[in-house]
């Protein structure tokens, strides 16, 4: 006879080792492929071993979700743009969250539609766990997609008595849970639960503007992760609990890496309302084409071409006109003529964290090119040319300098220390934070305007003729 507990046990057991494995290779950009693939199976047998263990739902009913929700996500993946990945990522977290809140709801509905079965107390406690925390990344998460994709205000949007309302509808919450724990499963007070729940995602995403989304966003990534641990207490499935809590912890710590490298607390960046104000010197204020001489690719590729030194600065241009070819081609046209070439990497800089790693990987940038913000930022005063390519927000003098700015005290490359500046991008519009750039008006900034690929294109083409 077949042990099938036993079974059971030692797939999760060998799932669970498998995600460990995986997120571990994920951590370093040599072995990311192979630690998601290590991943993905470990999710797989871990969902195969479940269907063969549980006879919770019809077979039926569940190979038609996996063929509606794999027609879906194959159709989407085929055709969501590259620059469009993080908000895709906010939605995929969001999911995750409401598909973990629908788990506690329907467990709580059970007991609520049949009295004759008392609800444990460790049940209600995780099913009010899991639909608080799934709830508020849910609603939460799509906040953020609307700020990645534009279609609601990027910057910080604060009212009077925000922090009142959302501080009240926290205590409502805990309040209505403790209630139905004690009281047992009533419809009412509950379906109040879930509407305060949703309100209270809003409200803690919509203040937060600007600079401090990514954090925002890697929180919400935890989130998800810990919604999916509480519906693993609420199933009482081991592997649901392992795997939610590595993505909570996972998310936590992304969470913590870029907190540090904003130079932000936690609290700060949830409580702190960054980019609330937009001040009226740096805000709105973008001056027009005529303020800026238009310079020419010929004359850049002379500067360029008789440089020692050159660093070039990625923003999210460069991922929208994916010009990281083009970018590595003239790079290597330099450095045949003895030029040394680095790249300065923005924490923040694109629209996820790695962003510009990713993209500059692609095209097979050596990494050790590549720097982070501590390590290259006192090296811009010794160098000769720096090329910004779609970057704006992360090389604002204004974030340093402008007490007044939305976005001071984030920490910027800062390359108007360098002896000359080439800024590569196709007007003099704001970027994500909506605020003007002071660096595209200084003496020793040249500005090209003209799309990132194609103007990568000229630079490459004047550079061989020089
Ligand atoms: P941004 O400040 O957003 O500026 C990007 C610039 O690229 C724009 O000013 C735009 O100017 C230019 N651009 C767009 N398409 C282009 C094209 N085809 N060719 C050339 N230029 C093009 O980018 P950044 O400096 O990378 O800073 C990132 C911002 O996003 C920060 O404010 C950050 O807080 C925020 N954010 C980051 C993340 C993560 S995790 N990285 C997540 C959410 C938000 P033109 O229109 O004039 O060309």
């Amino acid at each position: 006879m077949l042990d099938y507990p036993l079974i059971i046990t030692t797939t999760y057991l060998i799932s669970a080792a498998l995600l460990v494995v995986g997120l571990k290779q994920m951590g370093s950009p040599a072995t990311a492929r192979r630690g998601n693939l290590l991943a993905s199976a470990g999710l797989l047998s871990a969902v195969a071993i479940t269907l063969l263990d549980r006879a919770i739902l019809d077979f039926r009913t569940i190979a038609a979700g996996m063929v509606v929700g794999a027609a879906i996500g194959a159709m989407i993946a085929r055709t969501v743009k590259m620059t469009a990945m993080p908000q895709m990522v906010a939605i995929f977290n969001g999911l995750g969250g409401g598909a973990s809140a629908l788990i506690a709801i329907s467990e709580f509905l059970r007991f609520s539609n049949d009295r004759s079965i008392d609800m444990p107390l460790e049940t209600s406690v995780t099913i009010m766990v899991g639909t608080l925390i799934g709830l508020v990344t849910l609603s939460g998460s799509f906040v953020a997609f609307g700020k990645l994709q534009e279609i609601v205000a990027t910057r910080a949007v604060t009212f009077p008595l925000q922090k009142t309302i959302s501080a009240a509808l926290f205590i409502g919450i805990v309040a209505a849970s403790v209630f139905l724990v004690v009281e047992g499963p009533e419809l009412a007070p509950f379906l109040a639960l879930v509407a305060m729940c949703l309100l209270l995602g809003i409200l803690l995403v919509v203040p937060i503007g600007g600079a401090d989304m990514p954090v925002v966003i890697s929180l919400l990534n935890s989130y998800s992760g810990l919604a999916a641990a509480a519906a693993g207490f609420v199933l009482n499935n081991t592997i649901l609990i392992v795997g939610g809590a590595l993505v909570g912890a996972a998310g936590l710590i992304l969470t913590q890496i870029m907190t540090r490298a904003m130079h932000r607390s936690l609290l700060n960046v949830v409580f702190g309302s960054f980019g609330a104000q937009a001040s009226s010197s740096s805000d709105g204020g973008v001056r027009s084409r005529a303020d800026v001489p238009d310079g020419n690719p010929e004359d850049v590729a002379i500067m360029l071409a008789y440089a020692q030194s050159v660093i070039v600065v990625p923003g999210y241009g460069l991922a929208v006109a994916q010009a990281q070819h083009q970018v590595r081609e003239l790079a290597s046209l330099l450095e045949a003529r003895g030029v040394n070439v680095r790249y300065a990497i923005h924490p923040v800089a694109g629209r996820m964290p790695g962003h510009m790693n990713v993209l500059l990987a692609e095209a097979d940038v050596p990494y050790d090119k590549l720097f982070d913000l501590d390590d290259i930022n006192d090296d811009f005063e010794r160098t000769d040319v720096v090329v910004v390519i779609g970057a704006n927000d992360v090389t604002n003098p204004a974030a340093r300098d402008a007490a007044d700015s939305p976005i001071f005290a984030m920490p910027i490359l800062n390359v108007d220390r360098a002896r000359q500046i080439v800024v590569l991008k196709r007007s003099l519009s704001p970027g994500f934070a909506g605020i003007d750039n002071e660096l595209f008006y200084r003496e020793n900034t040249t500005m090209l305007f003209d799309d990132a690929k194609a103007g990568v294109g000229k630079l490459i083409a004047a550079v061989s003729e020089v």
